[in-house]
């Protein structure tokens, strides 16, 4: 596995960053850009921090990091052309990007590498802190962006203004405001072009939904990507609580490592304010019944009451034992990963229980590896190492068939959406270092020329052979 998983990456590669995947999504998004660096990292650590200063070459001036960079031509939909950023006063120089941003999860995937690095020591440890050092400020800017752009009357909830920007496009949580969305007549006209690219449409989000997106897109060119207008005019404007609650657990993060490394205290006291705020607003969101945490819907003032895998956001920022335990028991219960029909006892990104359910479909059903390896994370660090043990386990055992798909269909197991995913291939090398054993192979299997990783009896297609080792690893 770990050196199939290799082989993806590597073709990904693109030397400085790394593709999603390789025909559905041909550039660097920003979230999958984080899972791919941590996973990268147990190969090489300077190779997952250029992926990381890659990204942040894509930063605007107001602090936000663009949920795609669009490095080389492709027929990705929509593109550059659509997004239309060069009306944004903000915009970077020198590199094109769509105009909404996604989930914090940057900082989570670089204390991970600097963990890593520290275990090894030497040249990693040294570049890693001193990248940390160098880009505090960065990841600062992007931090107070969500903490003041997207909440300027200080809820605690990070408002998001497309459903892209929680990464879960078309999960059932978003379904109430999309149903306030309604497309103008002059949207302009589209093709879609992701259908071309999965066995299925059901697997992707529905026309109705699509258009709905890019009109919202539209709405931001037309408030020329300023928050303010936008928020005056949008249609779609909600608290995303994972959002909220990645931003608090990596702020704290930041401002350890910031501390450690003798950044400005000043960042650091700012930090541990946003990480307070964010956990609050996380706190306030938890449904009494449910136990789970709900997104706010800003425009009409309503909770979101919706059984989606967002929920368990308090398992990632903390701030309540009591809360935190019930939510542990929830997740691995017989609603979420205990469910009786699933194939692995994974994360399904809504539960089997839901009326919302929809086993096939993106968001709507579908386990994601991406969401395993987060709440494994959040598990191991509120100190249920037993239960991020399984979860591990689990998540790698669904991975058996090395497609490295983007997302998997939770009763029978099937592979679904696009294959030799980054992040996916990024995961199961993660997990796979979690297990010393594991970690030795992989690392000796990566650095290897790739044809002597070729699995016996197999030739790697012409477009692996091409593909150089990492650069620094040689
Ligand atoms: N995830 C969206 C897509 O499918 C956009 O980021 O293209």
């Amino acid at each position: 596995m770990a050196g199939r998983a290799g082989y993806v990456l590597k073709a990904n590669d693109r030397d400085t960053f790394t593709v999603a995947s390789p025909r559905l999504y041909p550039h660097m998004w920003s979230w999958d850009a984080g899972f791919v660096a941590l996973g990268i990292a147990t190969v090489s650590v300077p190779r997952a921090l250029d992926e990381l200063r890659t990204l942040l070459g894509g930063q605007w001036a107001n602090g936000m990091i663009p949920h795609i960079l669009f490095h080389t031509e492709s027929d990705y939909f929509p593109g550059p052309e659509r997004w239309r950023t060069q009306v944004a006063a903000a915009r970077p120089a020198g590199v094109l990007t769509s105009g909404i941003c996604q989930p914090p999860i940057h900082v989570i995937a670089l204390s991970r590498i600097l963990h890593d690095a520290r275990r090894k020591g030497g040249d990693d440890q040294e570049q890693a802190e001193a990248f940390v050092v160098e880009t505090f400020d960065r990841w600062l800017a992007w931090h107070r962006y969500l903490a003041t752009a997207r909440d300027p009357h200080q809820h605690g909830l990070v408002e998001i203004h497309h459903g892209w920007e929680s990464g879960m496009d078309d999960s059932p949580r978003w379904d109430a405001p999309y149903a306030n969305v309604h497309p103008g007549p002059d949207l302009p006209p589209f093709v879609r072009r992701d259908l071309a690219h999965v066995s299925d449409p059901s697997q992707r989000p529905s026309d109705t939904e699509y258009a709905r997106y890019l009109w919202l897109l539209e709405q931001k060119v037309r408030a020329r990507y300023d928050d303010v207008t936008y928020r005056a005019s949008g249609d779609f404007v909600v608290g995303d609580v994972l959002v909220s609650a990645l931003l608090a657990a990596a702020s704290d993060l930041l401002a350890d490592m910031g501390k450690e490394l003798g950044c400005p205290v000043d960042g650091v006291n700012e930090l541990r304010g946003i990480a307070r705020r964010f956990r609050s607003g996380v706190l306030r969101s938890l449904s009494p019944e449910t136990g789970l945490c709900r997104d706010l819907d800003l425009r009409t003032g309503e909770w979101l009451e919706v059984e989606s895998a967002a929920g368990f956001a308090l398992l990632i920022c903390g701030g309540d034992e009591a809360a935190i335990r019930r939510q542990r028991d929830l997740l691995l219960g017989p609603r979420w990963c205990g469910h009786s029909r699933l194939r692995w006892p994974t994360v399904p990104s809504v539960s089997p229980a839901s009326p919302d359910f929809r086993q096939r479909t993106y968001w709507r059903g579908p386990q994601w590896p991406v969401l395993n390896w987060l709440y494994a994370w959040a598990l191991n660090r509120s100190g249920e190492q037993e239960a991020a043990n399984s979860l591990r386990a689990a998540g790698l055992a669904q991975l058996v068939d090395c497609d490295f798909a983007e997302y998997y269909e939770p009763i029978t197991g099937e592979s679904l959406g696009s294959k030799d995913q980054s992040w996916t291939a990024a995961i199961a090398l993660d997990f796979l270092a979690a297990r010393r054993p594991g970690r030795r192979r992989a690392v000796r299997l990566l650095t290897r020329e790739l044809p002597a990783i070729t699995p016996a009896g197999t030739t790697p297609p012409a477009s692996v052979r091409q593909i150089r080792p990492p650069g620094r690893t040689g």
